[in-house]
């Protein structure tokens, strides 16, 4: 029988070339998404991948997504949390509900979709939790403390859960992609990316493809010695 994916944010992005990229391992995916349905529905006319839309910082939606998408495709065996968003500001302008959002989403969605996925995995004794993390949760980023301490976070949750996994044949990993072409860095004003991509040894942003083909390793079956780690994929723009 086929594996069974979750990915979330897996309609766009990073999250696209994710579901692509599992899908061409033979595994079959599920692609979940917040908001943008139109999106959502090219994604699957393109790729054959079926879309399911709820928010990954919800508690209750997760543990209703996850068994949803187990009732229709069969028990999870992979989760991606790759869902994030970014509210950026210096601190002085940034609200409350600009730190909330992110936390809830980026840092919460994790807890949310592990905490309904991970029991099947470990009764099923194989798993693989890939957390989307980011080199600004390792570095830091001016503007931005909401996002690198959600991200930040997602590195200390992988290293905890992958010890709770590991006698189960659960696998945790993170991977902290540097600066990577979607719309997310698209938001980025032209003249600070540019700044940006001159600090990146490679000298270029990153594509998504990219940071999928890392996901796939640590979702295949070799690479169940590998957990708790995290893999930097950033131009050699943070060595860590
Ligand atoms: N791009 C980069 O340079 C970069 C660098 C480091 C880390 N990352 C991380 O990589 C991940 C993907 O980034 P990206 O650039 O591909 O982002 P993106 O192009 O903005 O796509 C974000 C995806 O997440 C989904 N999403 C957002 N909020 C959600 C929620 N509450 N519930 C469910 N899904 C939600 C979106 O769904 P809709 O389509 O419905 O809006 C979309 O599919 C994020 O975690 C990001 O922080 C990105």
């Amino acid at each position: 029988m086929a594996r069974v994916a979750i990915v979330t944010g897996g309609t766009r992005g990073i999250g696209e070339a994710i579901s692509l990229a599992l899908k061409d391992l033979g595994v079959t995916v599920a692609a979940n998404y917040a908001g943008n349905v139109e999106k959502a529905q090219a994604f699957t006319e393109r790729t054959g991948i079926q879309a399911y839309q709820w928010d990954v910082g919800d508690f209750d939606a997760c543990a209703q997504g996850v068994a949803r998408v187990a009732a229709e495709l069969g028990p999870i065996d992979i989760v991606v949390n790759n869902a994030g968003v970014t509210r950026d500001g210096t601190i002085l302008k940034m609200d409350r509900e600009m730190w909330e959002d992110v936390i809830r989403i980026n840092l919460g969605g994790c807890f949310n979709m592990a905490h309904a996925a991970f029991p099947g995995m470990r009764d099923r004794k194989w798993g693989r939790i890939v957390n989307i993390g980011s080199i600004n949760g390792q570095a830091g980023q001016y503007g931005q403390v909401n996002y690198a301490a959600a991200k930040s976070g997602i590195h200390g949750f992988t290293k905890a859960l992958a010890q709770e996994g590991a006698r189960f044949g659960v696998t945790v990993n993170a991977i902290a992609p540097g600066y990577i072409d979607t719309d997310m860095v698209a938001a980025v004003p032209a003249d600070v990316l540019d700044k940006i991509v001159a600090r990146i040894p490679v000298g270029r942003l990153g594509q998504a493809s990219e940071i999928a083909r890392g996901v796939a390793f640590l979702c295949s079956e070799e690479a169940g010695f590998v957990t708790g780690s995290t893999l930097s994929i950033n131009g050699g723009q943070h060595m860590y």
